[in-house]
């Protein structure tokens, strides 16, 4: 039996602290501010978008939501996130992904101040993180690495498998774990044996996008398992990468879906807003 990693709970209990901060700042006058852009109507990018704004708005956050039409200029984009790095209200600039096949990614998130991208996805900040000199984090592997600390999980010389190769996940995630002295192996979809391989890990981090996918076949007795999966299955229902039922019994420690770290990714991005703004406005 493994203990569930509740993500919900830890990230209420971080976000607290976050709002204390907010508090303290206010105090001296400062509003810290998150300015989110989000292209079209895509529905997965809508609830993410309304959840960030709701957590920023629970914890004293100045939150704006940007909305461009599917078909809007790559140049319009542009010139917006132009406009924000401007603004001194704004300490953390924020594109929801993906965009439009016309617009270009990379363009778009090389055009955002990096000391303003709380979701650390620029590759000043990619690099600094490799480079073992981060200051910002992709949220979700940061929001992992908080799980591990709050459930005291320890890490150095462990084995980890991370399955999924992405920039916002996986490559990122297995930094994190190295530079927390684990010994890491990034996997994904060309990778052969992958069952077998992932039977060897201490610790498997999913993120590869498919439902259930991650069945017992795949677990060393008393691994720690960490489920980044967020698919919907035939009837709609929010589904992990992990077959939960499968695994839990055999894991050490587990996160389920939902309430695992969804919950997490927002709470980052809600701390490295205000570390930013710390930055900006008292040069911390
Ligand atoms: N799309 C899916 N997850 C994320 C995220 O964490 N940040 C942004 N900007 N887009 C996403």
């Amino acid at each position: 039996m493994g203990t569930i990693i509740n993500g919900k709970e830890l990230a209420e209990k971080l976000q607290q602290q976050t709002a204390s901060e907010v508090k303290a700042l206010e105090a001296q006058g400062i509003r810290p501010g998150l300015v989110v852009l989000l292209v079209g109507e895509e529905g997965p990018s809508q609830i993410y978008v309304k959840n960030k704004q709701l957590a920023a708005e629970r914890i004293g956050l100045r939150s704006k939501v940007m909305r461009y039409p599917a078909d809007v200029s790559e140049l319009e984009l542009l010139e917006a996130i132009e406009t924000f790095n401007d603004d001194p209200a704004y300490h953390g600039i924020l594109v929801q992904l993906p965009l439009p096949k016309h617009i270009d990614e990379e363009k778009v998130l090389l055009a955002i101040d990096p000391h303003k991208d709380v979701d650390g996805f620029h590759p000043l900040n990619l690099g600094r993180l490799f480079a073992g000199v981060p200051e910002t984090i992709p949220c979700t592997p940061y929001g992992i690495m908080k799980m591990f600390e709050a459930y005291e999980i320890e890490l150095a010389g462990k084995r980890a498998l991370i399955i999924g190769r992405s920039n916002i996940v996986g490559k990122p995630m297995a930094h994190l774990l190295l530079a927390a002295d684990a010994t890491v192996t990034i996997a994904h979809s060309k990778t052969k044996n992958l069952a077998a391989l992932a039977r060897e890990a201490d610790i498997l981090v999913v993120a590869i996008g498919q439902g259930n996918f991650v069945t017992q076949e795949f677990i060393k007795p008393g691994a720690v398992v960490i489920d980044v999966g967020m698919n919907r299955d035939a009837n709609g229902k929010l589904q992990g990468d992990v077959n939960f039922a499968e695994v839990e019994p055999l894991a050490s420690f587990i996160t389920p879906v939902p309430r695992g770290v969804g919950p997490m990714t927002i709470t980052m991005l809600m701390q490295q807003t205000v570390e930013a703004c710390r930055r900006q406005e008292l040069g911390e």
